[in-house]
């Protein structure tokens, strides 16, 4: 072999190296995602929301669906945590109220969310009407020794109740001021006694006879309120930098929903966003969150934030992204994280609206001053009910969601420039 050859030879191998280098460096700052897989997410809301079910803070189906979640992730290579936390949990078992005494007329009232229990078989007393439940008409009221009938209406449940067991009363019976029933009726907080909620039409009866002399009343409560523990499922990948961008959904449900939209849809999207994200090159580190005990009040995302913010660069949140129009946005100023996710929906072909609203799991990282982004596909009316069933969702929406949401974790790093 000649030396011009042998040259020739080592000029082509370093063109090659050169041409290489020039190739992989757009390479490196932006990866090829894989496509996402409408199948996939449809299967995982299948499971969350079918097989599992209900799944609300607290009880044994939650935890199900945290083990469901760790599998996945782990069988992607993300390395798996369980953060522990802990929350304050109530469950509403069995009310029964009595007119006329233990043996009276059956009604069957609604407790009230944070409902002290009764202690014993019940309580029984007289009825005290306290109109609304203000300062003068519970001090004429006499509702020491009592059980106190309060119309609904101007202040709220917890000020009716607090004011009622601050004057010795027994328990709180709340008479609604309109007909049907009050939805997500809550007294916020522990509530010192008993507190039951009844219609329109029984309230009004009742106060009627009270009119006419003294009503006899038994109320029993059956209710369960302590802390308990609950967790974070977190799934971290390494990338070139240790700052983090989190990509999110809430694994809890409301009580009385299978949840598939909410949110067993944004898990499904963050799963398959993981997916997505499991092979190739990172420039920032990245965790896939599901979230704890949202709907008691974005506790999961707050102690995570509180504990972990300061190395999170960004928060993709997704919370129902199962069926509607995209849309992006988020509910703090700070709009730059929004403004990587509008060009990566760009870049990918996906036409995404914007709006500013949601009470969700970015709300906690946008307190801790982090960018978020958050994806939805707009509010659902079975939102919180039985009927929110993985059979109204639409697949592709969130495989869409969740490239949209790999995609702006992989450009999240302009938001640190
Ligand atoms: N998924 C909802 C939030 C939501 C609803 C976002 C409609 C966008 C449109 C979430 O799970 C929820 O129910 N949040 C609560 C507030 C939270 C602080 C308990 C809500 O919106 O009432
Ligand atoms: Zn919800």
């Amino acid at each position: 072999m000649s030396r011009a050859r042998l040259r020739s030879g080592g000029l082509t191998a370093a063109a090659f190296l050169f041409v290489v280098a020039l190739a992989s460096a757009p390479l490196r700052a932006a990866p090829v995602l894989p496509a996402a897989s409408p199948a996939n997410a449809l299967r995982h809301v299948t499971v969350l929301s079918r097989q599992i079910g209900p799944r609300p803070a607290g009880q044994p189906a939650y935890l199900a669906a945290v083990e469901y979640m760790e599998g996945q992730l782990r069988a992607m290579g993300y390395e798996v945590e369980r953060q522990p936390f802990s929350i304050l949990y109530f469950e509403a078992r069995a009310a029964v109220l009595r007119v006329g005494g233990p043996e009276g007329v059956e009604l069957r009232p609604t407790i009230l969310q944070y409902s002290a229990a009764t202690s014993g078989a019940g309580v029984e007393g007289t009825l005290a009407a306290a109109g609304l439940g203000r300062a003068d008409e519970v001090a004429r009221a006499n509702l020491s020794g009592k059980i106190a009938l309060i119309q609904r209406g101007e202040l709220t449940f917890r000020e009716k109740v607090e004011a009622a067991a601050a004057a010795g009363a027994l328990a709180a019976i709340i008479y609604n001021n309109r007909p049907g029933t009050v939805p997500a009726a809550t007294l916020a907080a522990p509530s010192r006694i008993p507190a039951v909620l009844i219609t329109e039409d029984a309230g009004e009866q009742l106060l009627a006879q009270v009119r006419q002399g003294a009503v006899r009343v038994f109320l029993r409560v059956e209710t369960v309120t302590e802390q308990r523990p609950t967790w974070n499922v977190v799934g971290r990948r390494a990338g070139r930098d240790a700052r983090t961008i989190v990509i999110g959904a809430h694994l809890d449900s409301v009580e009385v929903s299978p949840g598939a939209n909410d949110n067993a849809s944004g898990i499904a999207a963050a799963l398959e966003a993981a997916r997505l994200l499991a092979e190739i090159p990172l420039p920032l580190s990245v965790e896939i969150i599901g979230f704890g005990a949202e709907e008691l009040g974005l506790y999961g995302s707050a102690h995570y934030a509180r504990v972990r913010g300061t190395r999170v660069a960004g928060m993709v949140n997704m919370d129902m992204v199962g069926r509607g129009a995209l849309v992006i946005g988020s509910s703090s100023s700070d709009g730059r994280l929004v403004e990587v996710g509008g060009r990566a929906a760009a870049r990918l072909g996906l036409s995404v609206g914007r709006f500013r609203l949601g009470q969700s799991d970015h709300v906690s990282f946008e307190r801790a001053g982090i960018p978020t982004l958050f994806i939805h596909t707009g509010d659902d009316p079975a939102i919180h009910t039985p009927g929110d069933t993985v059979d109204r969702l639409e697949p592709q929406k969130m495989a869409d969601a969740a490239r949209l949401a790999a995609a702006a974790a992989l450009d999240a790093g302009e938001v640190l420039r």
